[in-house]
């Protein structure tokens, strides 16, 4: 079950109207076509495993825990510190961690979806006890800054979650993650990828989106694993509580919530403030959405993501 939720933002905070000096764009063509009115940019020293360890740290006093209650880290991310040693491995040293497994996740936006799953089966297992789960990106490192139709759209930060294993009675009334679906389909590769890397040119690489096509694919995906979710636990929009969505355009979020029937007030959403923070996004908006007392013990959670790959999936956790 979900122990404890925490988070972190870089320092700098960058709105529409600075980015109107940077390129050619404005804040009204960005408000209109994403929802997006700021969002945060890391400094030199506000690395991924930075964010992602204070986010840590805050996810674990807020579960009552200590790093020493934790055997596994999964770290969801596409712009790790490094391109090895993982980002989870820094987090468990700056941590002081020396024991159980750390590592982290690719799959782009669908990064703490894929997290949480992984992490969930870990536990269920019984090959681990308690994990950290944190969603972490830097993506201003690799946008590229003259691009108008990709610079305005992500923003930095991290977000994570104290998931602990415990016995349930097999129903939805459960605490904790309930059911996950995973999907991913590398024929997509073009529409959304960074043209760089280790294996192919040698560096790091920017982002290159083709916006108009993933939007797309995005709605009829993420409704299509969130549809799996409500019938594998029998539950439907009206007995959820809580969606909390990855959030990359305020449009793919009401669109997908609208075709479910899920109310417009259930929804979290986080987007205007954080940009799309890729896989930090979910726990961000977790953080944000428990934090001021919306999300409460026992309610009723649908997590979903899609992103580069394409990769989409979706979670339901009993809070
Ligand atoms: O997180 C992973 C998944 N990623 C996503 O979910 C992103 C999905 N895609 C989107 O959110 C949207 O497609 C965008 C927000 C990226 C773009 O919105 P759109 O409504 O699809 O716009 P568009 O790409 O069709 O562009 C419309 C116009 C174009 O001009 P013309 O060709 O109509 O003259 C663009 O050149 O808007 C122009 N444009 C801009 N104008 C001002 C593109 N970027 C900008 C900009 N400022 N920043």
């Amino acid at each position: 079950m979900v122990e404890g939720v925490g988070s972190s933002l870089p320092e700098r905070r960058v709105t529409n109207a600075e980015l109107e000096t940077m390129v050619d764009t404005t804040d009204e063509w960005i408000v209109q076509r994403t929802g997006i009115r700021e969002r945060r940019i890391a400094g030199p020293g506000e690395t991924t495993s930075v964010l992602a360890t204070r986010a840590a740290q805050e996810a674990l006093a807020n579960a009552g825990r200590t790093a020493a209650d934790i055997d596994l880290i999964v770290v969801a991310t596409s712009t790790p510190d490094f391109t090895f040693p993982s980002s989870a491995t820094q987090v468990q040293a700056a941590l002081g961690i020396v024991r159980g497994a750390a590592f982290d996740v690719q799959a782009v936006c669908s990064g703490f979806v894929y997290a949480m799953t992984i992490a969930d089966k870990f536990l269920a297992s019984g090959s681990h006890e308690r994990a950290l789960v944190i969603g972490a990106e830097t993506f201003s490192r690799i946008l590229d800054w003259e691009d108008r139709t990709t610079c305005v759209l992500f923003g930095d930060g991290a977000g994570a979650v104290v998931l602990g294993r415990q016995e349930g009675q097999g129903t939805t009334a459960d605490r904790g993650v309930l059911t996950t679906h995973l999907r991913s389909d590398g024929r997509h590769r073009e529409k959304l990828y960074v043209d760089g890397g280790p294996s192919t040119t040698g560096t790091v690489g920017h982002l290159r989106m083709s916006g108009k096509e993933v939007f797309r694919h995005a709605v009829g995906m993420v409704t299509d694993v969130m549809r799996d979710a409500f019938a594998a636990t029998n539950t439907t929009a009206a007995d959820l509580d809580w969606f909390v969505p990855h959030q990359a355009n305020e449009r793919i979020i009401d669109a997908s919530a609208d075709k479910l029937g899920i109310a417009p007030e259930k929804i979290v959403k986080t987007v205007q403030m954080h940009g799309n923070t890729s896989a930090a996004s979910i726990p961000l908006a977790l953080a944000v959405a428990c934090e001021d007392g919306r999300i409460k013990r026992g309610d009723l959670v649908m997590l979903e993501a899609m992103g580069g790959g394409f990769t989409w999936g979706s979670v339901i956790v009993r809070w």
